[in-house]
Order: structure tokens, then C-alpha cells, then sequence
């Protein structure tokens, strides 16, 4: 994964710099570095820890890369981290991605003295190999991207000069007054300037302050436009919040809203970007979700509302499992690619299998401009704002709002939804029951007889099968407790023998269709000792030891309800376990490599 980020302009670059990479620490945070030019020589300060734990402003000049870490090759150590030199200290080099023959590229570096085990330091030995033959900096780096293997987006330093390439992992351009920006996405540019080029794959670029060309491998110039980004870049801070995390939670009933906003009107669902006529639509015979993580657990949600609602035959994949079942896909399916960042590898490879089949692809996508956003047929934005916190949770509910609009509009296309208005006005209700909840809820409570132990169990059914696994998923990511998310009918199969009296087993209970039986599968866990934390509408029944009560909706949009609690309930979890809520060990909020 990693975050990388260059500037050459007038100003002071690593400050600038520092605030680049500090905006990308979602992508990986093990360790940074910063390389700047000044007085005829490169300057390079780089660690292990966190970009607040490394103080760059002794590094003068006005050009300069800068990089955050996610380890992938070699462990987190200062010799791995970025940026990389040549053995003369004359160019360094950042990038993210994996170079897939790096071994191999290591072996004709004879000679060369490496000092860390990455992929990474292969490339800047490549160029330099180049350039120690006569070529010039320009044709020693396109030498070496034609030898790469495997995904890269790169930018190296070589005296007032930058350059630039992205192959498989993004690459952006700022387009400044006199000044360039580099980045990982557009979030941490937009700050100093609209003017945003997405490079595409294949391109490399070479940057002064006050010009760049762009060109494809065969040094042919390409035309890549500047987009002007008006997007709302929400200032990325905790406000009075004590983490992002909390502040995104509480955030939900403003992006849920964001979510349907400008999408109804006169009791219909309106897509602006979707692209597919609705003929086309209509002819639809089945519709496949893909996502990754949490990504996925808002598709099997959508599973449930497609054929629920709108009466199409659906099914929900892990994108890195589907191009290798070599799917079975024509062009009466719809596959829909769900994901927060829009640069997911696993998404992405799913998207070109997906479209080489010739299935239309839409993407429901938070990352504006990002790559997954670029390549489908047609594509829904969240509208959610910068998600900052590692475990996604505000992006989940926007994810669930679109994909239930859109199970409205094809049902209301293939006529299976008989009173649209209604289920649209209870959607509009969702933001103001959760703020409710929000303001007054007892789960910090309860979380403090909780945040001991070492295993958790989350049950639900139906609809809230998925929050299940979701509310497993937050527990084990940000506070390290081994959690399981199952279909509650399911445990008498297996996890029933995990139950003793130090088990806390979290129900997703609202009253609807399978009350009665979930609370018989409740009766099971009781009869083993096991400790009943229930989440549901009614508060009514004792016998539980905990139970967190939820205002009451339609099935269908329960989810967008009972994920809340189980969001809280991690939070405080591993608040309480002084976990580092935001970073959590071992994992990056993007994931560029498959
Ligand atoms: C990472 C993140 C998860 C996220 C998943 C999919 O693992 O830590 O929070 O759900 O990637 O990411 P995407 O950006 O495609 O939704």
C-alpha cells in the first residue's frame, strides 16, 4: 500500500510534504521519510513510527518526496523504510506497490550495495544502472519501468527535477501556480490546488515547478486533462472528537443523507452517472456485488435487498476470490464493485475480469476520481467525505443507502416494488433515529463489563446476518479481541462449542419475521452459561445480561440501525484496552496490492 507525495514549486517542501504524507497515513503508517534538494544535494530523513513522531523541518529546499509505509517486502525497520538512494546519494526514490520481479532485477545488480530488503530499492539501483551507462536520467527511468514487474506508482528525485510513472497503484498530479503537487489520491493536493491530473496506467511524467509532460512508455506525449476538483474536501481533524473513528460514527446521520440527497424526487430514485439505460436495466437477469472487508458485508446486505426488493437473482463475492473461479458472467449480468477507497487490487482485478465478459459494471464508490470510479461503465458516489479512521464505518451506512435506492430503482423498473414512496420516505426518517440513538444510548456501559475478554461471538439473521459479521469484523481489527460473525441458526453447528460462561455473545434481535426464532437461538447460548448481549427493539424481556435497545424500522433498512451499536460497542471496546483506535496494528485503510 504506502502513501507517496512530492513537491517542486517556491515554498518550503517539507512542511508541505509532511502535511501530504500526513493525510495518508490511512494507507500505511509503520514508518516515513522525506527527501528534499537543497545546495546542490539531497537531504533525507526517514524512521520507523508515525509522521507526528518524526520532526522534517530541518530538511531545507523547495523540491522534495516524501512517503508513508506499509510494510509488504523486508519488516518495519528504518533501513526499509522510504525513500531509497542510489549508492551515490544523488537521486532518491519512494514508491507503493509490489515489484513482482524484484529478485530477479536484484541478481543483474551486480555491484550495487543494497542497504534494505525491499522491492523498492531495486528500482532506484535499475535507474541508476542506467545512468552509469550514459543514459539520461529520463531515458534511465523509463529503461527501468519497462523492466518492472507487478504495480508501481513511483516518483523519484534527481536535483530540481521530479519523475513521476504509475502502473497498478495510483498516482495523482497537483497543478499549482508556478508549483507541482504529487500524491496517492487528490485529498492531501486539494488543500494547495483545484487543478487535478489522474494519471493513467502506463504513464510516466516528468516535473518542473513550472511545466510537466506526461508520456506513455513509448515517450509518446499523452494528453491527460486537468480536472478542477469542487468537491467538499472536509478539513481532515477530530474536531472535539477524541478519535476519527468516533467522529465518523457520529457522522452518520449527515452522510446517510448525503447518501439519498438529490436521488428522490417525486417519489422516485434518480442515478445520475449510472449510464445504462433503463431497457438495458430492465434486462437485467442477475446481479453480482463484489467488495472487499467491510465492502463485502455491505454487498451481502444488498444480496438480501436485491432479492428481497427488487426480485433479481444475486450473489456476493469476495473480489480476491472472483477472477480465479473464472466466472461464469455475460451481458444480462450487472456486477456492482463496492468500495470505500476505489483503489482496492482485488477490486479492480474483479472489474477487468468482470467487463472482459462483457457484463456491464457499476461501482459504488466513496473515493472521488479514483481509479475503480474511472473504469467502470457507471458508477454512484457515497458523498460520505474523507474517512480517516482505518475501520470503516460511515462509508458501511452510505453503502447500504445507495444500494438500497438502487434496489428500489430496478424494482421499481422491473415492477416488483409496489409503493416506492413509502420506502423512500422511511429511508428519509433513518438520519434523525440515529442521531436519537446517538445522543442516548447505554453501550459505553455496557462495554465496560465487556472489554476483557479474549473471544466474542455475533449472531443475527436474516438482514442482519451481515451486521453480524461486520460487528465481528470492527471487534477484531481495532481492539484484537478474536471475534466471529455467524447466522445466529447457524451456531448449533459448530461455534455452540465455544460457549462457556466467559463468552459474550452479541445478538443482532430486532422484532420482524424470525423474532421467535432468534430467540430461541438466544435460549441456546443462555442454556450454556454464555453472557447475552441483545440488540433489539424491544426492550421489554429480562433474562438478558445486557440489552441495547434500537429504534424499531422496516427489515429492510434495519441494518442501517443495528450496525450502529455494534460500531460503538468495538469502539469503546478497544478505547478501553487503550488500543490505538485509528491505526491499528497490521493494517493499512487502502489496499493497493493483491
Ligand atoms: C481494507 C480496510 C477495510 C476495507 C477494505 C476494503 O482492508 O482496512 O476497512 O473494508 O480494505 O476497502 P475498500 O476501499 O475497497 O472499501
Amino acid at each position: 500500500m504506502c502513501g507517496i507525495g512530492a513537491y517542486i514549486g517556491d515554498k518550503d517542501a517539507s512542511s508541505i510534504l509532511t502535511s501530504i504524507i500526513r493525510d495518508l497515513e490511512y494507507r500505511g503508517y509503520d514508518s516515513c521519510g522525506i527527501a528534499t534538494y537543497s545546495d546542490g544535494k539531497i537531504n533525507c530523513k526517514k524512521d520507523i513510527g508515525k509522521v507526528s513522531d518524526i520532526d522534517f523541518s530541518s530538511l531545507k529546499g523547495n523540491v522534495g518526496i516524501a512517503h508513508t509505509r506499509w510494510a509488504t517486502h523486508g519488516i518495519v525497520n528504518f533501513e526499509n523504510s522510504h525513500p531509497h538512494s542510489d549508492c551515490d546519494k544523488k537521486m532518491y526514490l519512494v514508491h507503493n506497490g509490489i515489484i513482482e520481479n524484484a529478485d530477479e532485477l536484484r541478481n543483474i545488480l551486480a555491484g550495487h550495495e543494497f542497504t534494505s530488503k525491499t522491492d523498492s530499492e531495486v528500482i532506484i539501483h535499475l535507474i541508476e544502472d542506467f545512468v552509469n551507462a550514459g543514459d539520461t536520467v529520463e531515458d534511465a527511468f523509463v529503461k527501468c519501468l519497462k523492466l518492472l514487474e507487478g504495480a508501481y506508482a513511483i516518483v523519484l528525485i534527481h536535483e530540481e527535477k521530479l519523475y513521476v510513472a504509475r502502473k497498478g497503484s495510483p498516482l495523482v498530479l497537483g497543478v499549482g501556480n508556478n508549483e507541482m503537487f504529487v500524491a496517492s489520491d487528490s485529498v492531501p493536493i486539494q488543500k494547495y490546488t483545484r487543478n487535478i491530473i489522474f494519471l493513467e496506467e502506463g504513464d510516466y511524467g516528468v516535473l518542473w515547478k513550472d511545466n510537466y509532460k506526461i508520456n506513455n512508455l513509448d515517450s509518446v506525449d499523452v494528453d491527460r486533462e486537468i480536472k478542477i476538483l469542487n468537491n467538499n474536501i472536509d478539513e481532515i481533524s477530530k474536531g472535539s472528537f477524541e478519535h476519527f473513528m468516533l467522529k465518523e460514527i457520529y457522522e452518520q446521520p449527515k452522510t446517510i443523507e448525503r447518501a439519498f440527497l438529490g436521488r428522490i424526487s417525486d417519489d422516485k430514485v434518480k442515478f445520475g452517472g449510472l449510464n445504462i439505460s433503463e431497457d438495458v436495466l430492465k434486462k437485467i437477469k442477475r446481479i453480482i456485488l463484489i467488495g472487499c472487508g467491510t465492502s463485502w458485508h455491505a454487498g451481502i446486505v444488498g444480496g438480501y435487498l436485491f432479492e428481497d426488493i427488487s426480485k433479481i437473482q444475486t450473489k456476493v463475492e469476495y473480489a480476491s476470490e472472483f477472477r480465479y473461479k473464472n466466472p461464469v458472467i455475460d451481458e444480462n449480468d450487472l456486477v456492482i464493485v463496492l468500495s470505500q477507497s476505489g483503489e482496492t487490487a482485488d477490486s479492480i482485478a474483479a472489474i477487468k475480469e468482470a467487463k472482459s465478459k462483457g457484463a456491464k459494471v457499476i461501482g459504488i464508490v466513496n473515493g472521488v476520481g479514483s481509479t475503480i470510479s474511472r473504469m467502470v461503465d457507471g458508477g454512484i458516489y457515497l458523498h460520505a467525505g474523507s474517512e480517516i479512521g482505518v475501520a470503516s464505518t460511515k462509508t458501511f451506512s452510505s453503502h447500504l443507502v445507495v444500494l438500497y435506492l438502487l434496489s428500489v430503482y430496478l424494482g421499481s423498473l422491473k415492477g416488483t416494488v409496489r409503493d416506492p414512496a413509502k420506502m423512500l420516505n422511511e429511508l428519509q426518517e433513518i438520519p434523525a433515529l440515529i442521531s436519537g440513538f446517538l445522543e442516548n444510548n447505554n453501550i459505553e456501559g455496557v462495554s465496560s463489563k465487556y472489554f476483557d475478554c479474549d473471544n466474542a461471538l455475533y449472531l443475527g439473521r436474516d438482514y442482519n446476518f451481515p451486521i453480524a459479521l461486520e460487528g465481528a469484523l470492527k471487534l477484531k481489527e481495532i481492539s484484537y479481541i478474536h471475534a466471529e460473525g455467524y447466522p445466529a441458526a447457524e451456531m448449533k453447528h459448530g461455534p455452540i462449542a465455544l460457549i462457556d460462561k466467559n463468552m459474550p455473545v452479541i445478538v443482532i434481535a430486532p422484532e420482524g419475521r424470525l423474532y421467535p426464532k432468534i430467540m430461541s437461538n438466544i435460549s441456546e447460548v443462555k442454556s450454556r452459561k454464555g453472557k447475552v448481549i441483545v440488540i433489539t427493539t424491544n426492550g421489554l424481556e429480562d433474562g438478558f445480561d445486557e440489552v441495547i435497545k434500537i429504534p424499531k424500522v422496516s427489515e429492510y433498512l434495519m441494518p442501517l440501525i443495528s450496525v450502529v451499536p455494534v460500531q460503538l460497542l468495538s469502539y469503546y471496546i478497544a478505547k478501553k484496552r487503550g488500543c490505538d483506535v485509528d491505526r491499528p496494528r497490521n493494517l493499512a485503510k487502502s489496499v493497493t496490492v493483491e
